[in-house]
């Protein structure tokens, strides 16, 4: 497998010994299996991950998109819409950054 132009990590709150607590999978079901049809029907160069907690919970559930680091708070599946779209551009969908992570923030 080559290496992919982008990865994405969508927060699925696992803990220690792989238990999930925290706020993105309660807010975030079904978001990981509508983020990969996304990517897969967009046809985009990207691998998509689940991670543990990345310590904002308050913003869950939290996307991010490297190598370039744009986080995303709050997503839903509109957002994962409008997220990847603008990634089929190489665009950030800059209205849905995190505060903590907007350009110039
Ligand atoms: S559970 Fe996702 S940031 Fe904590």
């Amino acid at each position: 497998m080559s290496k992919p132009t982008y990865h994405l990590f969508l927060c699925s709150s696992f803990r220690k010994a792989g238990v999930q607590r925290g706020t993105c999978h309660r807010k975030g079901d079904g978001l990981l299996q509508y983020l990969e049809e996304g990517v897969v029907e967009r046809g985009i160069d990207a691998l998509v991950s689940s991670t543990g907690c990345v310590k904002h919970c308050e913003k869950g559930p939290v996307l991010m998109v490297y190598p370039m680091g744009w986080w995303y708070g709050s997503v839903t599946e509109d957002a994962v819409d409008d997220i990847l779209d603008a990634l089929e551009d190489g665009n950030s969908c800059d209205g849905l950054l995190h505060e903590a992570h907007a350009e110039g923030a």
